[in-house]
């Protein structure tokens, strides 16, 4: 490794970063990682904190997952790659897709298609709805909808199904035939109705309105976060994805479930959509597949339309579609092993109860400190707290307050990620209870500072 001073005085200077401004990264140069163990990061001062960010919500197990490690250096010395596209394919890839049919077998999910990351799964998922509905005859539904406040990656397809403004405004012209529908996020919305089951039904009743006013067979998909995250983590109502659920189904809709955040425990469920007893068409996933230790995705797709594609023989379902690296093998093999760790541990029943305790924590901290508008969980391990300047009109925190009460709480023990107005929590989820103790008393810390 370089030393402390070449890295600091380099960091930001020769890349851009994601998500933020090339002069704002100069400005405020990133905090440097430089190791991590456990739930814990490390930075070039060798301060050490838990990572409530949880990497960008894939790092479910930790940093330390050895057989995780070991898969991926075996499979890199025995097949470092080999291609899936037409006529070849390798082990790895055939033993992950049976035990992700099996794994997913619950959702109605049974076939995977893969890919290299979120936005590549949503980006299929797209494709192949359309293309669904093109082999049964209905060229006609080519129209997407998706919910407002919700986050599908940074693809054409993904930017124009997504729901905030900062992912768009500045890559319009989008694809056309997108439509947006009222997110069921009890804090703010058009509706003025902070009742989650009233304001639930008054969305649904939004979605039957935009197809009847769109025509039903002029849509091909409705793609949505069983519960939105990085839009600000918005837990709808248990009644909100089986109401789209149904309306999709007497419309001849499918539905997208884009899990890229939700697969694999993180809810305190498999999937966020059996957290709510949903079986969708498609479920997008990524990230925790392979704890974050090498980019790979998995879009699973339900039986209707596995069936409607593995029937036909006219030739319309050959799939135009994929990448280098779908079913990559050394990726394969960190899934594999991943999987295996991910059942092994049961994350999901601890997602549960250190989802419930860091929730009592925040409900106690909104208590004390006046800034918090909204604390929202109760659903595993994706919790936020949005921050106002007044709790009576809700106008959102300065800027500038919330980057210091990040840095506060970051000194004082735990990374904690903000998002607009939102701190954001989606730690691993081996997380123990000390932990979530460091990361409340750490943000405690941090909200002292306003
Ligand atoms: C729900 C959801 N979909 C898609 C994506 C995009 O994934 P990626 O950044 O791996 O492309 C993300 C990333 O955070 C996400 O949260």
């Amino acid at each position: 490794m370089k030393d402390q001073n070449w890295l600091k005085e380099r960091n930001a200077r020769s890349m851009w970063h994601p998500m933020t401004a090339p002069a704002d990264s100069l400005m405020n140069p990133p905090t440097i990682i430089t190791e991590a163990e456990g739930v814990r990061i490390k930075d070039v001062d060798g301060h050490s904190v838990v990572d409530a960010v949880g990497g960008l919500w894939n790092v479910n197990l930790g940093f330390s997952c050895q057989p995780v490690k070991d898969a991926i250096t075996t499979q890199l010395n025995r097949l470092p790659y080999y291609s899936t596209f037409r006529g070849t394919t390798n082990d790895a890839v055939i033993e992950l897709s049976e035990m992700l049919s099996e794994f997913f077998a619950p959702d109605g999910a049974t076939r995977a298609f893969y890919t290299s990351g979120g936005s590549d799964s949503v980006e299929t998922a797209l494709r192949l709805s359309r293309q669904y509905h093109k082999i049964r005859g209905e060229a006609s539904r080519t129209k997407f909808l998706s919910l407002k406040k919700g986050y599908h990656g940074t693809h054409f397809g993904g930017a124009s199904v997504n729901g905030n403004a900062n992912f768009r405004t500045q890559y319009e012209p989008l694809l056309p035939g997108c439509h947006h529908i009222p997110a069921p996020y009890t804090y703010r919305n058009p509706f003025n109705e902070s009742d989650p089951a009233k304001l639930a039904q008054l969305c649904l009743q939004a979605l039957e309105d935009e197809i009847a006013f769109q025509g039903a067979n002029t849509i091909a998909a409705f793609i949505m976060e069983p519960i939105l995250g990085a839009g600000g983590v918005i837990p709808p109502h248990a009644s909100f994805m089986p109401g789209v659920a149904a309306i999709c189904r007497k419309n001849g809709i499918l539905l997208i479930a884009d899990e890229v955040i939700t697969a694999f425990g993180r809810t305190g469920s498999w999937s966020g959509s059996r957290h709510w007893g949903v079986q969708p068409d498609f479920m997008c996933t990524a990230k925790a597949i392979t704890n974050g230790y090498f980019p790979f995705g998995a879009v699973m797709i339900g039986a209707q339309v596995a069936e409607t594609f593995e029937q036909d023989t006219s030739g319309a379902a050959a799939i135009g579609h994929g990448y280098t690296y779908s079913g990559h093998p050394v990726g394969a093999a960190a899934a594999i092993a991943c999987m295996n760790e991910t059942r092994r541990l049961k994350v999901n029943e601890n997602a549960a109860i250190r989802g419930a305790e860091l929730h009592t924590g925040l409900l106690s901290l909104q208590e004390k400190h006046e800034v918090i508008g909204d604390v929202r969980g109760g659903h595993g391990l994706m919790l936020a707290l949005e921050l106002v300047a007044d709790r009576a009109t809700k106008k959102p925190i300065d800027k500038g307050i919330i980057a210091k009460i990040q840095e506060v709480t970051y000194q004082s023990g735990a990374m904690v990620r903000v998002s607009g107005p939102n701190i954001i929590f989606s730690p691993p989820l081996i997380l123990a209870s000390a932990d979530v103790t460091t990361i409340l008393s750490a943000l405690d810390e941090g909200l002292s500072c306003v």
